[in-house]
This record gives structure tokens, C-alpha cells and sequence, in this order.
């Protein structure tokens, strides 16, 4: 199949997604409304959105971010803490607020203290979850300090989330931003009520990018990339058309003084380049006809909701974006991924199908 200049699909959603709040939160919403329909956005605030109340007035901050003219739905999540409440869960389920529940294993990842300490913690309100029909999504690692940083995700699905899977048997999970091929063959063979999603970061570089000519903070997140193996298993598994495998950007701003110090945060910011970035990937891997489930069927399918019925085109023309995003109110800015390699992909200038109404 040789590689057409043009490419039309139904708009994409993210179904992993950072916004932060405040003046983060008015720098970054607009490269997120600009690519995706909806969003699933990720509670980790400081504090943690745990109650609906909370999550009801995030997303109407949210809502005010997006600048009028792009159509933005964002989609709740509450955030689990070892005193997750199963009634709260089921109550903003029921209201239309929640969408799913975030488990982040405590000090996992980025804002993570209030996390969760043990499984047990929570197995009253997971079990409220499965009855409700709301999706738990996992960061699926490890804390274990003996546990080395690159088989922590290897480890979370033994120790972890086979026993998870079968305590709570109709419950469904979301393996999120997988970065190991035993997490592709864990998603497939427990597929149905397993989905996995996938980060354009994870599928562009591997572990030594990281380290390439230097120590480089732009390519750390969590979890962190992996060996060329790893990678190509991602590949071959997002480029393959299965349902259980789908978009998540994970796109996670932080500002570039806190990741280039002696301690720098995890999180890569991609959402001004995330479809241009899938695109690429999905072109070398001579797939862009599997490019619309990943990114916009296979996603609304696990989360029982309608796929978006505008469509955006993707050009074959080299990716023009911003180097950096300036945080309104302060003279901080947020780098903006770029892969090592080549990004021959650009959104149609001016898709009339990003304007809503
Ligand atoms: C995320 C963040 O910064 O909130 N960081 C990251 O490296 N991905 C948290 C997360 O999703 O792990
Ligand atoms: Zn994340």
C-alpha cells in the first residue's frame, strides 16, 4: 500500500489525559481540544479529586479553558485512596460525573502520596464499581524500592493484577499506557474486560533515548520506556486492530524547570503532536488503515459510548509545531515532544470538522 498524501478518519478521542488546573490547566486544554473529541482526565491534582462535587467543578473549569469554536467533552475520573467510598463511586457514576475510577498504587507516579496501600483497601468500593458498570483504570507498577524501575510493570501484573482480575471478575480495567510486550499479551488473553492504552512517546523511542548524549528529562515519564523489544511489541499491538488496544496520550505538562533539575518530574507533554506522532508510527508500520480504530472506534467501544460522528483529515506534510507552551501569568513554558526521528504528519489546516456547531 503505498502511503496516501491524505488521511480521513472519524474525529479521536484520548482516554488518557493530564489538563493539570489553573494557569497549567489555560496553557494546555486547547492542544488537547484541538486533537480529540473527548478526554478521559486523569484526578491527580493536588489535592486528588476524590468526591463528585469536586470532579462536577474541575470539569466546568475544564470546560472554560477550551476557547469557543473547538467542541471538548471532558470525561471524570475520581481518584482511589484506601478510603475510597463505594456509595460516592456509585452516586457520581449514577449523576453522569464519573466516568471511571483511578488506581494509582501510592507513590507510584506523580501525585500519587494519597495513592493506594494495599488492594484489600479497596475491594469494598471495587465492588461497588463492577456492580455500577464503571471501568477501573490501572497505573499499572509496582512500588517495591527492591523492584527494579524497569520490571515494575512486569511484576504489577502477577502480583498484583491477576489476583485483582480475579476477585472482581465482572469488573472492568484499563491497563493504561502499557510499555511491555507482557502487558500486550496480558491485555489480548484477557480481552473483553481488559483494555490497554497506548502512548505515542512509548511507541516512538526506547530506553535509550533517554540517555542519549546525555541525561535528556524530556523523555522521562512514567512508566518509564523500555528496551527496542518492548517497543516494537507496542507497535505491532496498536498497529494490529485489536479492540482491547487504544489511545491514550498521557500527555502529563510539567514546567521545564521541574524537569530539567537534580530531581526532574515525570511526564512527557505530547498533546500538541499526539495524532500527527500516531500517524507517523502507523505510516512506518504501513497501517494507517488500522489508525481510526485505535485512535477513534476501539475506545468508545470498551466505554460503552458512541464513537464521533465529525471526522478529521491528517495531511503528508512534515509536523509544524510549537518547541515549547508559555504558562499564562508566569515566564515558565512546557517543552513539547518531538521524536528523535522524523514526524511527516500534520493536521489539515483549519479541519472544519474541529469547529463545533
Ligand atoms: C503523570 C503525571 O505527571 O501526572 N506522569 C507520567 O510520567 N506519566 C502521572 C502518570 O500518569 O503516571
Ligand atoms: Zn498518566
Amino acid at each position: 500500500m503505498s502511503t496516501p498524501a491524505t488521511l480521513s478518519i472519524r474525529r479521536p478521542d484520548d482516554w488518557h489525559v493530564h489538563l493539570r488546573d489553573g494557569p497549567m490547566l489555560a496553557a494546555c486544554a486547547v492542544h488537547t481540544a484541538r486533537q480529540f473529541a473527548r478526554g478521559i482526565i486523569m484526578p491527580n491534582l493536588v489535592p486528588p479529586v476524590t468526591r463528585v462535587d469536586e470532579a462536577a467543578a474541575y470539569r466546568e473549569r475544564i470546560r472554560e479553558a477550551i476557547p469557543a469554536g473547538l467542541a471538548f467533552e471532558p470525561l471524570m475520573t475520581c481518584y482511589l485512596t484506601d478510603d475510597a467510598d463505594p456509595a460516592e463511586l456509585v452516586r457520581g457514576k449514577r449523576e453522569g460525573v464519573w466516568v471511571a475510577a483511578k488506581l494509582y498504587p501510592a507513590h507510584a507516579t506523580t501525585n500519587s502520596a494519597h495513592g493506594v496501600t494495599s488492594m484489600e483497601r479497596i475491594s469494598r468500593a471495587l465492588d461497588g464499581m463492577e456492580k455500577a458498570g464503571m471501568p477501573l483504570l490501572v497505573h499499572g507498577e509496582v512500588t517495591d524500592p527492591d523492584v527494579d524501575i524497569f520490571d515494575r510493570e512486569a511484576v504489577f501484573l502477577d502480583k498484583v493484577l491477576v489476583p485483582l482480575l480475579e476477585r472482581h471478575q465482572g469488573l472492568k480495567v484499563v491497563l493504561e499506557h502499557i510499555t511491555t510486550r507482557e502487558s500486550v499479551q496480558f491485555v489480548e488473553v484477557h480481552s473483553g474486560r481488559l483494555g490497554g492504552t497506548i502512548t505515542p512517546h512509548h511507541l516512538s523511542y526506547n530506553r535509550n533515548a533517554i540517555f542519549k548524549g546525555g541525561i535528556r528529562p524530556h523523555f522521562y515519564c512514567l512508566p518509564i520506556a523500555k528496551r527496542e523489544e518492548h517497543r516494537l511489541a507496542l507497535r505491532r499491538a496498536a498497529t494490529s486492530g485489536h479492540s482491547a488496544f487504544f489511545l491514550g496520550t498521557d500527555t502529563a505538562p510539567h514546567t521545564a524547570d521541574t524537569k530539567e533539575c537534580a530531581c526532574g518530574c515525570a511526564g512527557v507533554f505530547n498533546a500538541p503532536v499526539a495524532m500527527q506522532v500516531y500517524a507517523q508510527v502507523f505510516a512506518e508500520e504501513r497501517a494507517l488503515d488500522r489508525l481510526e480504530a485505535f485512535a477513534s472506534l476501539n475506545g468508545p467501544r470498551f466505554y460503552g459510548l458512541p464513537a464521533n460522528e465529525e471526522r478529521i483529515t491528517l495531511q503528508a506534510r512534515p509536523l509544524e509545531a510549537p518547541e515549547r507552551v508559555e504558562v499564562p501569568g508566569s515566564n515558565k513554558s512546557i517543552v513539547v515532544f518531538r521524536p528523535d526521528t522524523p514526524v511527516g504528519w500534520s493536521f489539515r489546516a483549519k479541519d472544519p470538522s474541529l469547529r463545533s456547531g
